[in-house]
């Protein structure tokens, strides 16, 4: 190599903090261009080359953006380097750099593919140490397989310990829980550090960098350009992320009946069926077979819940269960909302209830199946902008919800249903 490498003050932190056995996650997070990861292809190029025949581990969300975007800063480091090109090998079909010395930089694939959903596709993966580009777009569950496969090939005989590196712009996952907002208090683990990148650490980047974030959207503005993590003005938002994650805040054994809300689906949407001790959720059931209805009346005997505490969606296939549970409350998302309350349907009365009850810590949750889909879906729950309200209170259009998410919100529709027997105590069906 005959090219320097100047790296920039934040730059030598991600450098120290690598070498300090205490440490084994550490981020690297905020504004774009800040130099992240260009001192990550740095990091790794720099110990593949001191210990001969290690295995660092690159993750992303899919494939395909190592492929495109992070192996640009790869060659960026190698040219600017003076790096032989005949010392490394890319082979983009295995998705690996092999360098001479028979150390590798391998890729895998961190996106929750539904054909594999316990990532089994990493069980053979022995690594010396692995990395995270982008890390915000990650799944919890997939970073945690990832982690389990490092510090498993010549860690020993070298020394090094099976450390976690990751980059990321501001994002709402694990990474404001575990990093930012403790880090925030001054409680990060003590095996965790934090790095918070700015823009205007990277003398590298010229002016019109800068000036072309500036022309971004507010949100993106703030996120990217200041590293901003509470970039979220969004006013129409009922709760805040810090509010969701206290769902699951422990507290002492459930009291109370025992509640089931249903949201009822065969096979394209979630067949979500909540069980609930009074307002503490006990149990989260995705159910994934073809007998929802069936299932329904198997836990009302299985935990004695009366009747009239169960409450499921009957728009859909739920109707098949209206013979079966009569005294069990149908809920019709179009219906008229209780108590001639100012909303356009009960489907948003019952939303808004749900949020009030979540702001006011009345709602905990013990179960931590689906989690952090549950945390997207409550955290979506948003109302109509206000401007466009007509005297009634309204929830945001399920569609846009299934555009910002992906999916369906199931699991906060089961959660929502609930309420109606909060707005309306002891509903009974006459007959
Ligand atoms: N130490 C350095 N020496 C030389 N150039 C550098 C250095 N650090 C950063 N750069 C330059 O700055 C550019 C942007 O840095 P980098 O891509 O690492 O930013 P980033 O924080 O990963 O941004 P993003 O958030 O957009 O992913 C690099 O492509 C490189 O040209
Ligand atoms: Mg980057």
């Amino acid at each position: 190599m005959n090219g320097t490498f100047a790296p920039s003050s934040k730059q030598w932190k991600f450098i120290e903090a690598f070498d300090n056995p205490d440490l084994r996650e550490i981020l690297y997070g905020g504004a774009a261009g800040g130099g992240k990861s260009y001192v990550l292809w740095s990091l790794m190029i720099i110990k593949a080359h001191e210990f001969p025949g290690i295995k660092i581990g690159l993750a992303r969300n899919t494939l395909a953006d190592i492929k495109r975007n992070t192996i640009a800063t790869f060659f960026e480091v190698v040219n600017d380097w003076g790096v032989n090109k005949k010392s490394f090998k890319y082979n983009p079909i295995d998705g690996k750099i092999k360098f001479n010395n028979g150390s590798e930089i391998i890729f895998y694939e961190l996106r929750y593919l539904p054909g594999d959903p316990n990532y089994d596709r990493f069980g053979g993966a022995l690594l010396t140490f692995g990395c995270i580009e982008e890390a915000a777009g990650v799944e919890l569950k997939g970073k945690n397989v990832f982690k389990s496969r490092l510090g498993r090939w010549k860690n020993q005989e070298f020394g090094i310990n099976g450390k976690l590196l990751m980059t990321c712009n501001p994002g709402i996952n694990f990474l404001y829980t575990d990093f930012y907002l403790p880090y925030q208090k001054n409680e990060l683990e003590p095996f965790r550090h934090y790095i918070p990148a700015s823009l205007s650490d990277n003398k590298y980047l010229g002016e019109g960098y800068r000036e072309n974030l500036e022309t971004l959207d507010p949100v993106s503005r703030a996120r990217l350009l200041e590293g901003e993590w509470d970039f979220d003005g969004d006013k129409t938002r009922l709760l805040s992320y810090d509010e969701v994650l206290r769902l699951y805040d422990s507290r002492d054994e459930p009291q109370g009946d025992y509640y089931l809300s249903c949201d009822i689906a065969f096979s394209s949407d979630r067949c979500v069926l909540i069980l609930w001790k009074g307002l503490e959720v006990v149990k989260i059931i995705n159910y994934t077979g073809d007998e929802p209805d069936k299932e329904v009346i198997r836990l009302s005997n299985t935990y004695n819940i009366a009747p009239r505490n169960i409450v499921y969606d009957s728009d859909g296939v739920g109707k098949y269960l209206k013979g079966k549970l009569r005294q069990a409350y149908d809920f019709k998302n179009n219906g008229k909302p209780l108590n001639d309350e100012n909303y356009d349907h009960i489907k948003s009365q019952v939303y808004f209830k749900l949020a009030e009850k979540i702001r006011n810590e009345e709602i905990k949750i013990h179960d931590h199946t689906l989690r952090d889909e549950l945390i997207q879906e409550v955290y979506e729950i948003k109302s109509q902008p206000l401007e466009t309200i007509d005297g009634k209170m309204k929830l945001i259009k399920k569609k846009d919800v299934v555009s910002a998410i992906g999916r369906s919100p199931d699991i906060s529709d089961a959660l929502a249903y609930r309420m109606v027997f909060e707005i309306k105590k002891r509903f009974v069906k006459p007959f």
